[in-house]
């Protein structure tokens, strides 16, 4: 056993954790969604869900390290960045999920109606700064990848290029998924607090229902990186 097989172990184990953990807020959201579960109920399904979306939500940043450790220290890619560089790139990763998981804090104080202080930059301020920081770090990875397709980064291997790239597109469509669904926690909160309208009903259920498709997307790409790394076919 080395520090390699385990950062390989890890690797594995975070497919575990995002899709498995995204399959249970996939399921949750039916019963979120079903009009005829008392208000509770369906608020309690929505908090569990909120909780297991922090599965995906880790394992992706998570993910991202490992996978660079294991390109870089494996000798598969990215051999012409400086060690120290590499543990900082890990390093702020580290320091995104932090603050990925103050967010998640600050919202579930928020709901419970507790006083934020300070923690309130994490409803506000991060929301938009993790959106744009996605967006860029999308480009990074599709960047790097197209940019390694063109021989530009030394001799590297068409699966982990490939890989690259598709992270950068799981990357945005997590974005796309975060948007579309916006209007889910508000129009969750309104049907506890207010009641079940027709109109909060069908708000809820297209928040939703406009994510799905790309929630399948999603796991299709995990499945496809997957395989590649697997595989490693060209
Ligand atoms: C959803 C995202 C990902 C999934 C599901 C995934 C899955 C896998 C799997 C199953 C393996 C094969 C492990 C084995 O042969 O035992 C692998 C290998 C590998 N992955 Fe990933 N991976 C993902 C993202 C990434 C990212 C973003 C990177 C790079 C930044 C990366 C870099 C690597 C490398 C370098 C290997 C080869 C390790 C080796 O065989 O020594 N992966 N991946």
């Amino acid at each position: 056993m080395t520090p390699y097989t385990l950062l390989l172990s890890l690797h594995i184990l975070l497919i575990a954790t995002w899709l498995g953990m995204d399959i249970g807020l996939f399921t949750s959201s039916f019963w979120v969604r079903n009009p005829r579960l008392s208000p509770e109920t369906r608020l309690a399904m929505g908090r569990f869900g909120s909780l297991m979306d922090m599965g995906p939500r880790t394992s992706l940043v998570l993910m991202l390290g490992v996978g660079i450790l294991l390109s870089y220290y494996g000798g598969w890619a990215l051999g012409w960045l400086p060690q120290p560089v590499v543990w900082l790139i890990v390093l702020l990763l580290l320091v995104w999920l932090w603050a990925i998981w103050q967010q998640f804090l600050a919202v579930r104080d928020a709901t419970a109606g507790k006083p934020l202080g300070g923690r309130i930059v994490f409803l506000r301020q991060f929301r938009t700064f993790d959106l744009y920081l996605r967006l860029g770090l999308a480009l990074v990875m599709i960047g790097l990848g197209m940019a390694s397709f063109l021989n530009l980064l030394g001799e590297t291997y068409g699966w982990l290029n490939t890989k690259f790239i598709l992270f950068g597109v799981i990357l945005l469509n997590g974005v796309a998924i975060r948007l579309v669904s916006d209007d889910f926690p508000i129009a969750l909160g309104e049907i506890v607090r207010l009641g079940s309208t027709p109109e909060r009903e069908a708000r809820l259920n297209q928040a939703l229902t406009r994510a799905y498709p790309l929630v399948l997307v999603l796991w299709g790409l995990i499945v496809v990186l997957l395989v590649l790394g697997v595989t490693k076919p060209f």
